[in-house]
């Protein structure tokens, strides 16, 4: 039975707009240490689902290659595995909601980190008509995530991510997508990225309880095969489109 119909003509409008209001407005939280996968399956599933990444870690790398004011501030922070502060990641998160593309949906990639990030963030949810945000906790063993970090290699001009060990690309430093030049992050040095885990385990890991809270807390296996991750993000997204009906 269509039920779209009759809650449409409750509600007093077409049931072609119910429809398009039903499938509006869905927040992923990709939550989870450095180098467990959020960006690499970020990337896939974005385009699979036709949604906007937003990784507040390749926004902050921008404003620092454009050497911006936010960039000169952010530039010292990152070089130490520390996080930026609230404020100004949260400021360039809502500019970036304000454009177009974001409008009726998107991915979160390591936004929010801290319990203040995530409270104000409710806030800007709701201010814009979203529900509860669907987030996904990425789980992986630290020997793992070190491992990863160390082998990550990243495209300089699309973005695409590598892994010596398990994802290298056909020619050694050299994107197989655009033939750009592959670089290493200066935060994948392993004194960072041990500052980084601890920044991680202090800041941002008490964000699962809060989420828990909230019941929108989802897990996946991360230490698992890349294709595995997706297919268990697709799940999930799936079971929640089963909840609300919401795309
Ligand atoms: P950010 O860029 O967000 O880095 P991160 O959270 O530390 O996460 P990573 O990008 O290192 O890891 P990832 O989980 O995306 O893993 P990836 O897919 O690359 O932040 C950088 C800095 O910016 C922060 O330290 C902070 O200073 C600042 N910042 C950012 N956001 C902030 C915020 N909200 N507030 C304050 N400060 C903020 O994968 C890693 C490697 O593993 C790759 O080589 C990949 O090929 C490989 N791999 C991935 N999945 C698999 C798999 N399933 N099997 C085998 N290999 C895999």
């Amino acid at each position: 039975m269509d039920l779209f119909p009759a809650a449409a003509s409750v509600c007093g409008v077409g049931a072609a707009d119910w429809r398009l209001r039903m499938s509006l407005n869905r927040a992923f939280i990709f939550l989870g240490p450095p180098g467990a996968g959020k960006g690499t399956q970020a990337k896939r599933v974005a385009q699979q689902w036709g949604l906007p990444h937003l990784s507040t870690g390749d926004m902050l790398r921008e404003a620092v290659s454009q050497g911006s004011a936010l960039g000169k501030i952010a530039k010292p922070i990152m070089e130490r595995g520390e996080l930026v502060p609230d404020d100004l990641v949260l400021k360039m998160v809502e500019e970036r909601l304000d454009r177009k593309d974001a409008a009726n949906g998107f991915i979160f990639d390591g936004f929010p980190r801290t319990i203040p990030q995530a409270e104000e963030l409710d806030a800007i949810l709701e201010g814009r008509g979203f529900g509860k945000p669907v987030v996904v906790d990425f789980v992986v063993a630290p020997d793992i995530l070190v491992r990863r970090l160390s082998g990550r290699w990243t495209c300089s001009v699309g973005g695409e991510i590598y892994n010596v060990h398990d994802a290298p690309p056909k020619v050694p430093g050299v994107c197989d997508r655009d033939g750009g030049k592959l670089v290493q992050r200066p935060d994948d040095r392993p004194e960072v990225v041990m500052e980084r885990l601890e920044a991680y385990e202090r800041q941002t890991k008490p964000l699962t309880d809060f989420y828990r809270k909230l019941g929108a807390l989802e897990q996946v296996d991360a230490s698992l095969p890349m294709v595995d991750v997706t297919g268990a993000l697709a799940n999930i997204r799936q079971r929640a489109q089963g909840r609300d009906g919401r795309l």
